[in-house]
């Protein structure tokens, strides 16, 4: 059995997605979920490219220990530089660094020849190689690259140094036998080869990325690049989970190991999604609410037989658990503690004594807890940033009738800790509240999506909101949960401000869990 590395950019490609934007303790959350999945190596942002970013490789640098934790570089000794700054004190730093190979990005994007290009990434591995010891090299836009180019430029960046050969199809317009067969040419026409891994990084514009990297394994890639959910720049890259699953469904066919646990999908998936405000659709492989739900009578009577006539892959494989049925109104700290860790949850003290306060007050509230109630719960809790200046709601209330003018009357504490209050109206109760929390915040503001979702079934189940929008000219998203939609609805709005304070001021003093 050869083995394949698996290399997850959701935090690098993945947060590349229009509008998704992670503060850096949702990131650190997902670093360490997928520290749990298992992926050999993360790639944990573009250091040079914000300060934000910068500060968040840092941290998942410095936390994550069984991973190696690489960072996107251009060609440039200042972004390389970035970088090892960024990486320095991960257990094991990798660079990432490309440049574009495709005459058409090598003429109208970068405005260089081929000698130049080939010249800044000999360059460009050769300065890195004074810092780092692992550094992968990515011909930006292989699968569009002449190939003879590739052959020279690949022998001259493993000479100075490369240990990873990557060639992503950037624009998702290969297919996979054309894929297989650049990689065997590669394989067999670069002399020096053998001195390096060969990486595969596919995007999902013709639907063919997850098709594309198993045929790139095919032909002797140990490297899979990807990302959780299939997130990304357009129509997202190659869905890790899928891939995952492929090969060990399809053992028969795939002869590769990885390090990856199976059963920690759904956590991944879930994170990721409500992170990202990126749901996953019903019908998503692997990971969708209807990979395993049987509609048909004639699919329902066959899996009740034998569920192989109908199931190929099982819940319990990749995590999903059928008795969700959690704790109740009379449940104790031990036993919820208990579940929490049972869900993957490690909370300090004070978060732990939150959680518990808010799980009690929704049992007050809701029949019967569901473990994705207490996963909203958690999530929230646990990636709420302490000790940082920012707006908080204290109070609101919205008047609503069917032949009445809507009102909003909302008390807020601004970053400066002065209580502010002050009362709008709207065509609608959100309108309304969003009128008078912008009256009240003293940012520029600018709402661009609302999405409104229930978290599981019935009557009482919590509201989630995701927002996007601009402030002072920053695209933001914010996410806010509550079992009331209108509450939900104020959290979502504070939640998107605050980030344009967090992004860049939050430093990890403690890891959350
Ligand atoms: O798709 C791509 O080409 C990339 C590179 C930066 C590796 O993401
Ligand atoms: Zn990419």
């Amino acid at each position: 059995m050869v083995h394949v590395n698996i290399f997850d950019t959701t935090l690098r490609d993945g947060e590349q997605s229009p509008g998704v934007n992670l503060n850096q303790l949702e990131k650190l959350e997902i670093a360490r979920q997928l520290e749990r999945f298992g992926v050999d190596i993360m790639e944990a942002g573009f250091p040079a490219s914000s300060q934000g970013d910068f500060e968040a490789v840092r941290a998942i640098a410095r936390t994550i220990k069984n991973s190696s934790v690489t960072g996107l570089a251009r060609a440039t000794k200042s972004d390389i530089d970035i970088a090892w700054d960024a990486l320095k004190d991960a257990a094991e730093p990798r660079l990432h660094v490309f440049i574009a190979t495709s005459p058409i990005h090598m003429q109208y994007k970068l405005m260089k020849t081929p000698e130049q290009v080939m010249q800044t990434a000999v360059d460009m591995v050769s300065y890195a190689k004074q810092k780092f010891t692992h550094v992968e090299w990515s011909a930006e836009d292989a699968s569009r690259s002449e190939l003879d180019f590739l052959v020279q430029i690949i022998t001259k960046v493993i000479d100075a140094g490369a240990t990873v050969i990557n060639l992503p199809d950037t624009v998702g317009y290969t297919t996979p036998e054309e894929y297989g067969r650049m990689f065997r040419y590669i394989r067999e026409n670069v002399p020096n080869i053998h001195k390096a891994a060969l990486s595969c990084h596919c995007h999902d514009d013709l639907g063919m990325a997850v098709a594309n990297s198993l045929a790139a394994i095919e032909n002797g890639v140990t490297q899979v690049e990807g990302t959780i959910n299939g997130i990304g720049e357009r129509a997202g890259n190659a869905s890790l989970e899928e891939i995952a699953v492929a090969l060990n469904i399809r053992k028969d066919r795939y002869p590769y190991t990885t390090n990856l646990v199976l059963k920690e999908i759904k956590r991944t998936s879930d994170l990721v999604s409500r992170f990202t405000g990126m749901k996953v659709p019903g019908n998503k492989a692997v990971v969708g609410k209807n990979a395993f739900a049987h509609e048909s009578g004639i699919h329902q009577d066959g899996v009740l037989k034998n569920a192989l006539t109908y199931e190929i892959i099982t819940p319990e494989m990749v995590g999903v658990q059928s008795n969700d049925l959690v704790l109740g109104k009379h449940s104790g700290r031990h036993a919820f503690k208990d579940k929490i860790e049972h869900m993957g949850f490690e909370l300090s003290q004070d978060k732990l004594n939150e959680a518990f306060t808010a799980f009690k007050q929704l049992t007050d509230r809701k029949k019967e807890v569901t473990d994705e109630d207490l996963f909203t719960i958690l999530i929230d809790i646990q990636t709420a940033a302490v000790d940082v200046k920012k707006y908080d709601l204290v109070a609101f209330q919205v008047q609503y009738g069917s032949a009445n003018l809507p009102t909003a009357t909302v008390a807020l504490t601004t970053p400066e800790g002065i209580k502010v209050e002050t009362a709008r109206t709207g065509s609608g109760s959100v309108e309304a509240l969003y009128n008078t929390l912008e009256a009240l915040i003293k940012e520029d503001i600018y709402l661009t999506d609302f999405n409104l979702s229930s978290v599981g079934s019935g009557r009482d189940a919590l509201a989630e909101v995701h927002v996007k929008m601009t402030v002072n000219g920053t695209n933001v998203s914010g996410r806010g949960s509550a079992q009331d939609v209108l509450e939900a609805s104020a959290k979502a709005f504070i939640n998107a401000v605050n980030r344009v304070f967090l992004n860049h001021t939050i430093s990890v003093k403690e890891p959350a869990i």
